[in-house]
């Protein structure tokens, strides 16, 4: 089999004439200055171009669940691809679809009951969002479309996903963004937005949630949505009380609860949805990145049976759930995610997530003696921390040097999602102790060479 470094010399690849004509994620300057550009994987390993290796404490971005190369994914898609590649979804679906659905349902928590399937994240927030406004529309309530959502969040980068989001450094540039969408701050105890500790606060993030909905009139808000885990800020679990409280205060007015388990789910908190984890039932859910191990795009929103019971009827009076998209429930994509999910299930990764994630977390605190580790946070494989110039006083460091232990970091072969102020790690499923090492012997060098001790 040819790669693309067949294809790309190395003198080409790094041409910067060639390399200005695709935009990527961040400065192009950048990208063209030092160009990343992997061109094979295996297990928890990437190669670059160059040939060098780099470890994936990242799964690429929470993606890669079964790591790379799994034989059981590729092997399923490659006889998909040699049965059914695309079916018209204006006319109907197929039974690789049909079959994946009712796997993620009989898989799901509680009476989560229908799945729509459609490509990535962002599609499938969308659609979340939609399906909570029809939902109230269906049932009485066509008032309701407000959606509350938290500073700091990540819902995806199309127009409403991001107006859920609530990243000013994303959204700035493209404002005005969609009308309907409220924020409210995230509980991040370590740095409490409202000046309190915990437990003596009773949970002001949670409660204010309810003060915020009566202000508004419950009669005009859809939903709130939350990542169970919130990655954006450092990996922020919330405390033990603060699921149950929000999905008691959503009932209490009528409004569905959506988990974000884009990241969350797919085993990367220690059970195959971070609802088992939290033993809390949302009123839709919206898988992503890792239930098609990188393999495939593939996403999927899941409703519990009250809401799919809403979009059941006569077409004369109910249109159904209004929401498609061209590629939805693709066969390939589909099979990608059917063959993951077994992966996951049959190796029992989530266990491996549990014991690994233990692991790296007991390992992170060996890094405290550098003086520059504030809070360790995080469930299973998924887990951050932040960089303090001082834990005692949790100042920050300034300038800050989360980006330079990150940058070196991959410099050492080590792939981590790095910020200014925290580093996250999420390496495959499949991790063992070997690579848990690694990760943690790259971390403490990377660290050491920055602060030069
Ligand atoms: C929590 C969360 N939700 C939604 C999305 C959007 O997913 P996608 O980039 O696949 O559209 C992301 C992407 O990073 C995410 O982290």
């Amino acid at each position: 089999m040819t790669s693309l470094a067949d294809h790309i010399s190395d003198a080409q690849a790094t041409d910067e004439e060639f390399l200005r004509k695709i935009f990527i994620r961040s400065q192009m300057q950048d990208f063209v200055r030092d160009p990343l550009l992997m061109t094979r994987a295996e297990d928890c390993y990437y190669w670059d171009v160059h040939g060098k290796r780099y470890l994936d404490a990242l799964s690429g971005i929470y993606v890669v669940s079964v790591g790379h190369s799994n034989r059981r994914v590729i092997d399923a898609i490659k006889q998909q691809m040699d049965t059914l590649c695309f079916s018209p979804p204006m006319h109907g679906s197929n039974p690789v679809a049909v079959r994946l659905a009712n796997r993620l349902v009989e898989l799901a928590p509680g009476d989560l009951a229908a799945a729509k399937l459609l490509c990535g994240g962002s599609e499938a927030t969308e659609a979340a969002f939609k399906m909570a406004r029809q939902y109230h529309k269906l049932t009485g309530h066509p008032g309701k479309y407000k959606i509350i959502s938290r500073y700091q969040s990540w819902h995806g980068s199309t127009m409403a996903s991001l107006s859920a989001s609530g990243l000013s450094s994303r959204k700035t540039v493209n404002e005005p963004l969609a009308p309907g969408f409220l924020h409210v701050f995230p509980p991040t105890c370590y740095r409490c937005p409202f000046g309190k500790e915990y437990p003596s606060c009773n949970l002001t993030c949670a409660s204010l949630i309810s003060d915020v909905i009566q202000a508004e009139d419950p009669e005009t808000v859809a939903a709130v949505i939350v990542e169970p885990i919130g990655h954006t800020g450092g990996v922020i679990d919330p405390p033990d009380e603060y699921l149950p409280m929000l999905r008691e205060l959503c009932d209490k007015h009528n409004v569905l609860l959506i988990f974000d388990e884009v990241i969350n789910g797919a085993g990367r908190t220690g059970h195959l949805f971070a609802a088992q984890t939290f033993g809390v039932t949302p009123d839709i859910v919206c898988l992503g990145k890792g239930i098609s191990g990188g393999y495939a795009p593939l996403s999927a929103v899941l409703c519990r049976q009250h809401v799919a019971d809403a979009f059941w009827g006569d077409p004369a009076v109910n249109p159904g759930f209004v929401e498609g998209h061209t590629f939805e429930g693709n066969p390939i994509a589909c099979i990608a995610g059917l063959a993951t999910l077994d992966e996951i299930v049959d190796r029992d990764l989530c266990a491996n997530a549990r014991a690994m994630g233990a692991r790296l977390k007991a390992g992170l605190e060996g890094l405290r003696k550098y003086g520059i580790i504030g809070q360790i946070r995080g469930k299973g494989l998924f887990l951050g921390f932040d960089i303090v110039a001082n834990p005692a006083t949790k100042a920050q460091f300034n300038p800050p040097i989360g980006l330079k232990i990150g940058k070196r970091a991959l410099a050492n072969g080590l792939l981590t999602r790095f910020d200014p102020h925290w580093i996250a790690l999420g390496p495959p499923l499949i991790v063992g102790e070997t690579e848990i090492n690694e990760i943690l012997r790259l971390l403490d060098q990377s660290i050491r060479e920055v602060l030069e001790v």
